[in-house]
């Protein structure tokens, strides 16, 4: 079966227009007072990547065996996992880390898609693979596998989304399937979700395909359509029934929704088709997901994630005025500030009102301004285009056929993970 992708059948040109007409009017220009500096000094690395092994007395050593014993084994929460209070794990830069990261490796894990393994693909550079995000004002713990796994003992972690957020939930299973057995992990496709399952655990981590959230006629999670996009403002009943048990909910939509200005739409009678402004439609779309949540969510039993728009970079004037071209043989990330005009303020703003709206806590992820320095580190050529590895052909022409919306894994997902693992450990010890 293919892969579902943003881009199986549209042509990349269109887009650059439509975005910077959409975004041209709430461009930032300084986000941070504070100039990153220093990107390329060699991290005070922490420590080597554990070298955890697929080996069972290790595993149940730690943690018993849950079939065994339902109970809950505390988990230990060393200093090195304890976030101040104050700190703003957004605000930060980049430092190279060649020690801890990649936290995994193409070869290691068996689960990534095609579509992101950019260095079997050919790439030739690999430092995008060795950044560490480094907040302002306190360290990220590691992820430790075990723990994370411990957190999602007896319960399901879901990603809902487009492709983007499917890369993150394929990092979220690298990072944890190391310290799994073989034999006592599976990864099943059951059309539109995808779930990895650790019997051990009685855990699951899952992917759920809905690139606008409520319902469309891109629901299918093959064979969808990207121009004759048509969305139903006001329906997510269908999905919400796969959502409501759920223990852990991560939603992202963002991309989808900026193709054109303008977006073919339903709202009230589902015979009535018409052309809305996306932020109009963006709005009513997330009141729809906002009504769900407030009826449909027990805060006390479950957790909701919300994840800021991942950024594109297509043009790269943006970051190097006076350039053509685009992410494609970008092997640095940018020295800030930067914020390029492909994230829609207006549609930050949606989010932000919606989210305060609730009356069930929902966490943004506002994972976009440390994704926005990445220019390196997106599939560019290394990846795929309507299912198929680009050409050789292909890939001697970026400016029509980089993709610079999609990462590499390992890579910038990572992150979001590292930062997701956080919140859980954060969370999962004040319930303790
Ligand atoms: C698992 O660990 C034990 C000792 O802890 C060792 O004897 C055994 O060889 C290991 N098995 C594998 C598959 O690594
Ligand atoms: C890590 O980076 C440093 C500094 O750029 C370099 O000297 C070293 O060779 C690198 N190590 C590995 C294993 O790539
Ligand atoms: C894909 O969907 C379209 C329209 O919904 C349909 O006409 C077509 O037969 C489908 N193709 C496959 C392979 O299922
Ligand atoms: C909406 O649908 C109509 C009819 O299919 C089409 O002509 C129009 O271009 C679509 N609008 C957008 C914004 O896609
Ligand atoms: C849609 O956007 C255009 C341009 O931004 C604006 O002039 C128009 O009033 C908007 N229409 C609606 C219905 O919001
Ligand atoms: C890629 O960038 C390097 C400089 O960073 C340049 O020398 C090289 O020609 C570029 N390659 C292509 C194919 O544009
Ligand atoms: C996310 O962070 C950016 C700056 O990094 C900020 O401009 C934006 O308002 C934040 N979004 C929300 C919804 O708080
Ligand atoms: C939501 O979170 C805030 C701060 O984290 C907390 O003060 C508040 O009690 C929470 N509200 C609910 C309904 O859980």
């Amino acid at each position: 079966m293919r892969e579902a992708t943003i881009f199986t059948s549209i042509n990349l040109s269109g887009y650059p227009k439509m975005m910077k007409q959409l975004s041209i009017d709430c461009r930032i220009q300084s986000l941070f007072p504070v100039a990153l500096a220093s990107l390329l000094v060699l991290g005070t690395a922490r420590l080597a990547l554990d070298n955890f092994k697929s080996n069972d007395s290790l595993v149940f050593r730690l943690y018993g065996r849950p079939r065994d014993e339902r109970h809950r084994t505390p988990i230990v929460v060393s200093p090195d996992d304890r976030l101040e209070e104050e700190c703003n794990v957004f605000e930060g830069n980049w430092v190279w880390d060649n020690i801890s990261y990649p936290l995994y490796t193409e070869e290691s894990c068996p689960y990534l898609v095609k579509q992101v393994t950019c260095g079997r693909n050919g790439r030739p550079d690999s430092f995008y693979k060795n950044w560490r995000w480094q907040p302002n004002g306190c360290n990220l713990p590691r992820v430790n596998p075990l723990k994370l796994l411990q957190i999602l003992r007896g319960k399901r972690l879901m990603f809902v989304g487009d492709s983007v957020q499917r890369a993150q939930f394929e990092s979220m299973v690298c990072l944890v399937q190391s310290v799994i057995p073989e034999g006592k992990k599976s990864l099943r496709r059951v059309p539109p979700m995808k779930i990895f399952r650790v019997e051990e655990f009685d855990a699951s981590i899952e992917y759920y395909w809905a690139p606008f959230v409520v319902e469309s006629n891109s629901d299918h999670a093959t064979n969808h359509t990207v121009l004759k996009r048509s969305v139903k403002l006001d329906s997510i009943a269908k999905h919400g029934k796969e959502w409501e048990k759920v223990d852990i909910l991560v939603f992202e939509s963002y991309v989808w929704w900026m193709y054109k200005p303008q977006i073919n739409a339903t709202y009230g009678s589902p015979y009535e088709v018409r052309e809305y402004n996306v932020t109009t439609a963006y709005r009513l779309a997330l009141e729809t997901w906002a009504n769900w949540i407030n009826s449909k969510i027990n805060p006390h039993t479950q957790t909701v994630f919300f994840m800021s728009m991942s950024p594109t970079h297509l043009w790269r004037w943006e970051w190097e005025p006076g350039s053509g071209g685009n992410c494609f043989n970008e092997s640095l990330p940018i020295q800030g500030p930067y914020w390029g005009t492909g994230s829609s303020l207006q549609i930050m703003d949606i989010v932000h009102d919606i989210l305060q709206q609730l009356k069930v806590n929902v966490t943004l992820l506002n994972i976009t301004q440390l994704s926005e320095f990445r220019k390196d580190a997106h599939t560019s050529v290394y990846g795929e285009r309507r299912g198929k590895l680009l050409t050789k052909e292909q890939r001697s022409d970026p400016k029509n056929f980089a993709d610079c919306i999609h990462w590499c894994l390992p890579g910038v997902p990572d992150t979001w993970n590292e930062i997701l693992y956080t919140y859980l450990l954060k969370n999962h010890h004040n319930f303790l």
